[in-house]
C-alpha cells in the first residue's frame, strides 16, 4: 500500500476506535482561534498524541488536539492545532490531518490562519476572506504517486474556495457588521518572515496576504472532493508595508484583539451554513 495511505488509514483506525462522532463541518484553528472551543457544545476530544503517526504541532500557542461537538445543530471537528511544513515534517504530514477529517465525514472544510497583509486598505486586524491562493512556493501535497483512493491525479483547481460558501461569509459578516476584506492568500514555507521585495512580488501577482499554512490543505482537501472556505486574520502589515519589524508576539497579540469579532464570524458562518446545506 502506499505509505501515505496506510498511515491515514492507520490515523483512521485509532480515530473510529476512540470517537464515535460523525461530523458535517471541519474547521482547522489559527492563531487566535485557538479558544474557540468555547463556541462548542463539545461531545468528544481526541489529543493528537493518541493517533498513530499524527504529526504534533511544535510552535507555541498551538494546542493539539480534535474536538467535536455542536455548533446550533451543526456536527463539527476542530483542529486545535495544526503543524506546518516549516516545522520539518513531510509535506503529506502536513495535510494529513485534513484528509482525516474527510474520512471522519466532514464534507466542508472551513480553514483560517494568521496572515501578514497587503491588500489595499489592509491594517492589524482586518479578517480577509479568502478568494483563491498561490500555492505554487510550497511544496505540492499531491506529488508522488496518486493515491486512487482519495482522489484524481489532476484536480480541477479553478474554484478551490467553493463560491455558495463565500457567499454565505459575506453575508453573515454583514448581519453581524463585521468588516470583511476579499482576496488571495499566497502560502509560503516560511518560517522566516518575508522580505519587502517577495511582499512586492506577491502583490503584483494579485494576492493581498500571505502566510505558512491553509493552501496546502486546501489543495488535499479539494483532491478528496471537500468543499472549502476560508478567512484569515491579518496580524500585521507584511514586510515593508509598515516600519515596524515583524514579530511572533504581534502576530499573537492581534490574534487576541480581534478573537471576538473572528469567532463571531466563523461561528455564525458555520451556524449559516447548516441552514442551508
Ligand atoms: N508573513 C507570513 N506569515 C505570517 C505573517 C507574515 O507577515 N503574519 C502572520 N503569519
Amino acid at each position: 500500500m502506499n505509505p501515505v495511505y496506510e498511515k491515514l488509514m492507520n490515523a483512521y483506525d485509532c480515530y473510529k476506535e476512540k470517537i464515535d462522532f460523525k461530523p458535517e463541518v471541519a474547521l482547522v484553528l489559527g492563531s487566535g482561534l485557538g479558544g474557540f472551543a468555547d463556541e462548542v457544545d463539545v461531545k468528544a476530544v481526541l489529543p493528537y498524541e493518541d493517533i498513530e503517526g499524527f504529526p504534533i504541532s511544535t510552535v507555541l500557542g498551538h494546542a493539539g488536539r480534535f474536538v467535536f461537538g455542536y455548533i446550533g445543530e451543526v456536527p463539527v471537528v476542530l483542529m486545535q492545532g495544526r503543524v506546518h511544513f516549516y516545522e520539518g515534517y513531510d509535506i503529506t504530514d502536513v495535510v494529513m490531518p485534513a484528509r482525516l477529517m474527510k474520512l471522519m465525514g466532514a464534507k466542508i472544510l472551513f480553514l483560517t490562519n494568521a496572515a501578514g497583509g497587503f491588500g489595499d486598505g489592509f491594517h492589524p486586524g482586518t479578517l480577509m476572506m479568502i478568494t483563491d491562493h498561490i500555492a505554487c512556493f510550497a511544496p505540492n501535497p499531491l506529488v508522488g504517486p496518486n493515491i486512487e483512493e482519495l482522489g484524481t491525479r489532476f484536480p480541477d483547481m479553478s474554484h478551490i474556495y467553493d463560491p455558495k460558501l463565500q457567499q454565505v461569509i459575506r453575508e453573515v459578516a454583514g448581519r453581524e457588521k463585521i468588516e470583511l476584506e476579499e482576496g488571495v492568500y499566497a502560502q509560503l514555507t516560511g518560517p522566516s518572515f518575508e522580505t519587502p521585495a517577495e511582499i512586492r512580488m506577491l502583490k503584483a501577482a494579485g494576492a493581498s496576504a500571505c502566510g505558512m499554512s491553509t493552501a496546502v490543505e486546501a489543495i488535499a482537501a479539494n483532491h478528496m472532493g471537500m468543499r472549502i472556505c476560508g478567512i484569515s486574520c491579518i496580524t500585521n502589515l507584511a514586510a515593508g508595508f509598515s516600519s515596524e519589524r515583524l514579530t511572533h508576539a504581534e502576530v499573537q497579540q492581534t490574534a487576541d484583539r480581534v478573537s471576538e469579532k473572528f469567532r463571531r464570524l466563523v461561528r455564525e458562518t458555520i451556524k449559516e451554513i447548516g441552514k442551508t446545506q
